[in-house]
């Protein structure tokens, strides 16, 4: 048994990071059985199941809807927020009754979660029927888990890790037009609420050559867009220490010619000049940047560890909206950070008055165990907290309509990623810019480049027709 230990999982020491290359175990035990895989959280999480489902795939396995059918029940956890943390309890309720029924139903718990110490006691000691616990760093010892999971006992494998690089992932990718491709792990920020750091081990990025040989081939596959992924994506390269950066990364997949490139996320504070150009130089390089503001206090910034103050932040904003034209931003906030005044919110409103977000994701603090911002005298009372998520949510809603309706007539490229959820006669896709539209235009479309003219905005989505050109 291996346990996680927050205290260790902090440490960042001098050790270089392990460059590996997976061999993945296999049995031809699974063949044929099915599997249910639940994610929570974030892109990195969607990854790490594409990843989930590349191994339960190898071993002969294909999944299926509901979890009364599954052979193979496994929980990607996310740790970020304490409603991420209950629903996955919640779940587990419901797969105990399953197992009094089937016992030989194999459950595996995933994610961040894994990674801090109370939970996994908590399943240990409380969900005896969970089969095993693997965290963040053991996603490739999957089929292993598995194998031994046959055998009954509970396995937890989880190290606090500061973290190595596997190269050779079997990916079994959601989507055959869009791609995401891990390009830096860990996060040594340790922004005071964060549990990031704690859970995903150290920065550490994949060799370039390697990345930028991943784009080619899914470019060669006929993906039409790739998102480089990393928690703090701009920090690219440091751990090299030979002067690699994010934007020759960026410049180097630009040249491989996939028709669009992302990027998520970005942390205001390491930001070139160097990256903004390369955004602005390659039209291959989607005019986006979400750009977390967490706060628009100078203050509370400072007490969150987030090394750029306000005016720092906003002076960013704008070289970026002046050099690279029509960019969208969007950003995340949290309110009612311990000693959070009502004066901090109004520089935060102001903040959000000044730079009018294309779109924000904005949370209520969650005091996460372990980081330092969890033992920080809070007294702000929850309904004041509340109420002030909803004044910002007023706010970010305007603006993000605002944005959306300066579209309105124009004809804009949008990439057609699949038939609209809401209404099946539609397709839907996104702009450059990241705007979700649903588009009158037939199935054809799906997985091409075309142009949309915007006929109605929402605050979440646009309408659109498909233009057809005249050759
Ligand atoms: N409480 C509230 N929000 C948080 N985030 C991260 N940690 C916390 C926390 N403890 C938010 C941040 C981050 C986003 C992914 O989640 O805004 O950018
Ligand atoms: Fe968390 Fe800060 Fe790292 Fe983002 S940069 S993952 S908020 S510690």
């Amino acid at each position: 048994m291996n346990y996680p230990n927050l205290n260790e999982a902090r440490k960042r020491t001098k050790e270089k990071v392990e460059y590996c290359v997976n061999d993945y175990a296999f049995s031809s035990i699974f063949q044929g059985k099915k599997y249910f895989l639940r994610t929570y959280g974030c892109q990195m999480n969607e990854h790490d199941s594409e990843e989930m489902k590349g191994i339960l795939e190898f071993l002969g396995m294909s999944p299926c809807e509901d979890l009364e059918n599954a052979d193979v029940i496994l929980l990607n956890t996310c740790a970020i927020r304490e409603n991420a943390h209950d629903k996955v309890f919640g779940y587990l309720g419901r797969i105990k009754h399953l197992k009094e029924e089937r016992p030989d139903v194999i459950v595996g718990i995933g994610g961040c979660m894994s990674q801090e110490e109370s939970i996994v006691e908590e399943i240990h000691k409380r969900h005896p029927y969970v089969n095993f616990v693997f965290g963040t760093h053991n996603i490739h010892e999957l089929g292993n888990l598995l194998i031994d999971a046959k055998e009954g006992e509970q396995d937890i494998l989880v190290y606090s890790k500061e973290g190595e690089v596997y190269e050779g992932v079997k990916y079994k990718r959601d989507s055959s037009i869009t791609a995401w491709v891990n390009i830096i792990y860990g996060c040594d920020k340790f922004c005071t609420y964060c549990i990031v750091p704690y859970t995903r081990g150290k920065e550490r990025s994949r060799k370039l050559e390697n990345i930028v040989k991943e784009v080619q081939a899914l470019k060669e596959e006929g993906y039409m867009e790739v998102t480089l992924l990393g928690q703090n994506v701009n920090a690219y390269g440091k751990d090299f220490q030979d002067g690699t950066e994010f934007s020759d990364l960026l410049e180097a997949v630009a040249q491989t010619g996939i028709p669009r490139i992302r990027f998520v996320t970005s942390h205001p504070w390491n930001f070139t000049d160097r990256m903004i150009d390369i955004i602005a130089q390659y039209d291959n390089v989607m005019p986006y940047i979400h750009l977390p503001l967490q706060s628009g206090s100078t203050s509370i910034l400072k007490k969150m560890g987030r090394r750029y103050t306000k005016e720092e932040y906003l002076e960013l904003y704008q070289k970026m909206k002046k050099k690279i034209p029509g960019v969208a931003i969007t950003t995340d906030i949290i309110v009612g950070f311990p000693g959070e005044t009502e004066e901090d919110f109004q520089s935060t409103l102001d903040v959000v008055e000044t730079c009018q977000f294309d779109g924000a994701y904005t949370f209520i603090f969650s005091p996460r165990e372990g980081t330092p911002a969890a033992k920080m005298k809070d007294d702000t009372p929850i309904h004041v907290k509340e109420e002030r998520l909803y004044r910002l949510n007023e706010r970010i809603n305007f603006y993000s309509k605002m944005n959306n309706e300066k579209l309105l007539e124009q004809v804009v490229p949008v990439l057609v990623l699949g038939v609209s959820e809401k209404d099946s006669t539609k397709v839907y896709g996104y702009t450059d810019t990241m705007k979700l539209v649903n588009i009158q235009a037939s199935k054809d479309t799906i997985g091409s480049i075309i142009p949309v003219k915007i006929t109605e905005a929402k605050s979440f989505s646009l309408d659109g027709e498909y233009q057809i050109e005249n050759t």
